[in-house]
């Protein structure tokens, strides 16, 4: 987590920065700061708290600089205050660094460097890269743009950890550098300008072109243009992407929240996703048939909700292809002795594609021989570079931190990818294939109705915006989905919500019930319909008031003692899911909204989890 900027040209960078901050409030909004580099040297203006309350300090003293770096944070080490933000600097305050990441080996390294005189003002891990400069430094003569690449790889080669830094010098005015290890760092070309960002939103106002880092590269940003060296300081060729223009409009449209909008977005993003699958099902996912056929086990890997989609998709996995699926948490699974299957695809799923979990889970997958393919929302992010092939949902940028778009995109690309695998093996025919493409072709529509249920799941939250325990329960494809309406609700309202298996209840959870207690039980009129009935009868008669989220079919048959109803659109019980999810979605939103939380950027969570 932690968003990175920088800037080097012509014009004030201090606006730039803030700019840039903005854009990548998303990754941490805990405190904030920037450093300007200008003819007296560095000017540094830090703040507690959002980007917001920086840029009113910044514009009241207007540091005036053409080269800068900037930070946005989300705390790891030491508290979210003024001092713990960065940019942190040396002993003399000509060097200023700001970093994503974690230096494991920060406290060995601090002592040395105390041993050595220097004196730390922070609690953060990351002041160490600054005195480590520093001491690197202090030699320098002659080309002091040469002098601080190479102190930065020296420095670089003796951290442990994850890190992207950039650093600027007093010395080497108008020059910005940057590292990276284990964590995202991309390079802007512009216009007689250039940047460095955790990704392409720092500067995608200014630019669309691109330079995707690797892990040991170290970029020189001058406005004349971008360099880039290995770890050894010998120079680099690279390649420039431009970058695709998002499909979804910014702004929030007029509504109060990103998260709103991007609910109320889902059937056109689900559309578009699908669209994008079946305009070329057999090269989507970029897996030749001849691969996919010799498929003997499929693995899922995830974190949060995205791990959701895979616990999801499991089912489908399962139903279609007759071959063992598992579906895993990448923070789990990456420390785990597992076993390894022979012919194993290995599916990762990660809007952001930059989730560090997911990340070291899929090199772990790459180190085990398995074939991998990605699911991802970011183009050009780490998930998708590292991986064999990587198919893009197609849901323009997810702001809200609270993920929604990105989860029912996910659904739709993991089901497509369920069934070309089972045609593929041969476990499903050519006409059943069709028909399960076709179904799915046809969920926008029911997304549609569900997200028109709004005003209706408003009523039930304002019943129950007041209580602060809540249950979920779902049974087969929609026990998942329980697990992500609960997810969704304690993110951004804080309040308790768990998520279970209907049949699990009986077997300890029953217990958490006390008079009054909200179960929202997922309960459309399938297979399983009496089961979850049941469910909803064992609850009410301890006292709890059991909610059911259903469709027609299940309406009618209902307990009528159970009152209170979300009635959605019929679909065909495996694609339930994704339309039963936007009712919990809104629910979520309507509770946390009547509680008055910032729902965009609930506490103490960031968009991306770029660090253990
Ligand atoms: O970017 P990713 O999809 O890899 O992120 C995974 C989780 O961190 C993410 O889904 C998180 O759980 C969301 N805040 C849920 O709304």
């Amino acid at each position: 987590m932690c968003g990175i900027i920088g800037y080097t040209g012509k014009k004030e960078s201090a606006p730039y920065l803030i700019d840039g901050l903005k854009a990548l409030e998303y990754r941490g909004y805990d405190s904030a700061g920037v450093a300007v580099c200008g003819a007296d040297g560095l000017r540094i203006i830090k703040s507690a708290g959002k980007v917001a309350a920086l840029e009113i300090k910044v514009k009241a003293v207007s540091p005036e600089g053409t080269c800068g770096i900037a930070h946005t944070r989300w705390a790891t080490h030491g508290k979210p205050t003024e001092i713990n933000s960065h940019p942190h600097t040396d002993c003399s305050g000509e060097i200023a660094v700001v970093h994503n990441g974690i230096i494991e080996n920060y406290l060995p390294v601090k002592e040395r460097l105390e041993k050595n005189g220097h004196r730390f003002k922070s609690e953060t891990d990351t002041e160490v890269i600054a005195h480590l400069l520093e001491e690197k430094l202090k030699n320098a003569s002659g080309d002091y743009e040469k002098e601080l690449l190479k102190a930065v790889a020296e420095a670089a080669a003796e951290l442990s950890g994850s890190y992207a830094v950039a650093a600027v010098w007093k010395k080497a005015p108008g020059t910005v550098i940057g590292a990276k290890k284990k964590s995202p760092l991309v390079a802007g070309i512009g216009d007689g300008e250039n940047f460095l960002g955790s990704d392409v939103s720092a500067f995608g106002n200014h630019t669309d072109k691109a330079v995707y880092m690797d892990d040991g590269d170290i970029a020189v940003i001058k406005a004349s243009g971008v360099e880039i060296y290995d770890k050894n300081c010998a120079p680099k060729k690279y390649e420039i992407s431009v970058m695709e223009k998002s499909g979804s409009e910014a702004g929030k449209n007029g509504l109060e929240h990103y998260m709103l909008k991007e609910i109320r977005e889902q059937p056109f993003t689900i559309k578009s996703t699908i669209e994008s699958v079946l305009a070329d099902i057999d090269s989507a996912f970029g897996i030749k048939t001849g691969d996919l056929k010799k498929i003997k086990n499929i693995m899922m890997v995830g974190c949060g909700t995205a791990y959701h989609a895979t616990a999801t998709a499991k089912y489908w996995m399962e139903e279609f292809t007759n071959i063992p699926t598992q579906a895993e948490l990448a923070s789990e699974y990456k420390y785990r002795k597992a076993a390894i299957p022979k012919e194993t695809l290995a599916i990762f799923v990660s809007q952001s594609g930059e989730t560090a979990d997911t990340v070291a889970a899929l090199e772990k997958a790459k180190e085990a021989g398995f074939k991998t393919v990605a699911i991802c929302n970011v183009y050009g992010s780490t998930i998708s570079r590292i991986s064999d092939h990587t198919f893009y949902t197609k849901c323009g940028q997810e702001i809200s931190v609270a993920s929604t778009k990105a989860f029912t995109a996910q659904l739709a690309a993991l089901f497509a990818l369920s069934v070309l695998i089972g045609r593929a093996v041969g476990f499903l025919d050519e006409k059943t294939e069709k028909r399960l493409l076709d179904e799915l072709s046809r969920i926008p529509e029911a997304v549609g109705e569900a997200v028109k249920s709004e005003g209706a799941v408003k009523e039930l939250a304002e019943r129950y915006y007041r209580d602060k325990s809540f249950v979920f329960l779902g049974r087969n494809v929609n026990y998942p989905i329980a697990l992500e309406g609960a997810l969704k609700l304690k993110e951004i309202t804080y309040l308790q919500a768990e998520g279970f298996a209907a049949g699990e209840i009986k077997h300890g959870p029953i217990a958490l019930l006390s008079v009054g207690t909200p179960v929202i039980a997922l309960a459309p009129g399938d297979s399983l319909f009496d089961k979850m009935s049941n469910a909803c009868e064992e609850v009410m008669a301890r006292g709890a008031e059991a909610v059911a989220v259903t469709d027609s079919r299940g309406n009618k048959a209902l307990d009528p003692k159970i009152k209170n109803r979300i009635v959605l659109p019929d679909t065909p019980e495996y694609l339930a899911p994704m339309v039963n999810v936007v009712a919990l979605q809104l629910f979520a939103y309507w509770i946390a909204r009547l509680n008055g939380r910032e729902i965009d950027q609930p506490r103490n969570l960031a968009k991306s989890v770029t660090v253990e």
